[in-house]
C-alpha cells in the first residue's frame, strides 16, 4: 500500500504524517500527549469517552476519531480545551462510584491516572453514586459494575477464542445501563485472556477473582510513571 505523506500543524508545530493516520497517534509520535480513555492504539476507535477533545480547525472533535488530512490545524494545549477535558473526566467520576484508595485497580487505573493528568481534585458535578449490583456469576471474573464508564473496550475487544462471540455487552439505557457478562463464554477464558480483559478495562470494573493486591501499591505502573510519560514512551497500555 502506498501511503501519502501530508503536513499538519499541532499547537503551532509543523508535523509530517501519513494521510489517514489517527490524530492521537500522530500527536503522540511527535511528543504531544492527548489524554484518552476508550482509545486503544492499534484497535478501531470507539469514540465513547470524548476525553480526547481537541480543536481541529474551528471545531471541537474527539481526536481519536480524526484521521489526519493535509493542512489540518490542531490545537491541544489551550486552557479552555484543557478545562473541557477535565470536565469530561470529572463527569465520569461523578457518574459512578470511584473509591480509589480502596480499589484493587488503584495505581493501574487509566481513569485515576487521567484524573491526575488533567489536574482533577474534585468533581464540579454532583456525585451520583449510581448503585449497580456486582456480578459474581462467572468463575474467574468479578464485575464491580458501579465503576464502569461504558467505554466499550471489553465489549468490542474481548471475544471468545473459538466462536468470536462477544463476552461482554451493555444492557439498559441511561441510568439503568450496566455491563453484562456471558458467564458460559467467560468460564472458557484462559488465564491470559482473563488478565488481558482486566488490563483492558480502564477502571476497576473487570476484576480477577482470588487475586488481590498481587502488586503492591506504590509499585504499580502509574505509581512509577504517569500515563503521559508511559504514552510518550510507547509503553503498553
Ligand atoms: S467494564 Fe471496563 S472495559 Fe467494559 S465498558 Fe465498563 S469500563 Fe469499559
Ligand atoms: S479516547 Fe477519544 S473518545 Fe475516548
Amino acid at each position: 500500500m502506498i501511503h501519502t505523506q501530508i503536513q499538519i500543524q499541532i499547537d503551532g508545530k509543523n508535523i509530517n504524517a501519513r494521510k489517514g493516520d489517527n490524530l492521537v497517534d500522530v500527536a503522540l509520535d511527535n511528543g504531544i500527549y492527548i489524554p484518552t480513555l476508550c482509545y486503544v492504539r492499534g484497535q478501531p476507535c470507539l469514540g465513547t469517552c470524548r476525553v480526547c477533545a481537541v480543536q481541529v480547525g474551528t471545531a471541537t472533535a474527539a481526536a481519536c476519531t480524526v484521521p489526519v488530512a493535509h493542512g489540518m490545524v490542531v490545537t491541544v494545549n489551550e486552557p479552555e480545551l484543557a478545562d473541557q477535558r477535565k470536565a469530561l473526566v470529572e463527569s465520569l467520576f461523578a457518574e459512578g462510584t470511584h473509591n480509589c484508595p480502596s480499589c484493587e485497580k488503584s495505581g493501574r487505573c487509566d481513569l485515576q491516572a487521567v484524573g491526575y493528568e488533567v489536574g482533577m481534585m474534585v468533581s464540579r458535578f454532583e456525585y451520583r453514586f449510581t448503585p449497580r449490583q456486582k456480578d459474581y456469576g462467572s468463575e474467574h471474573i468479578l464485575l464491580e459494575r458501579d465503576r464502569c464508564i461504558f467505554c466499550q473496550r471489553c465489549v468490542e475487544f474481548v471475544r471468545d477464542a473459538g466462536s468470536g462471540q462477544k463476552i461482554f455487552s451493555i444492557s439498559g439505557r441511561g441510568t439503568t445501563s450496566r455491563i453484562e457478562i456471558n458467564v458460559e463464554l467467560a468460564n472458557k477464558m484462559s488465564a491470559a485472556e482473563v488478565t488481558r480483559a482486566v488490563d483492558l478495562c480502564p477502571v476497576g470494573t473487570i476484576i480477577e477473582k482470588r487475586v488481590g493486591f498481587n502488586e503492591p501499591i506504590g509499585k504499580r505502573k502509574f505509581d512509577i510513571r504517569s500515563i503521559r510519560e508511559r504514552a510518550l514512551a510507547g509503553d503498553p497500555q
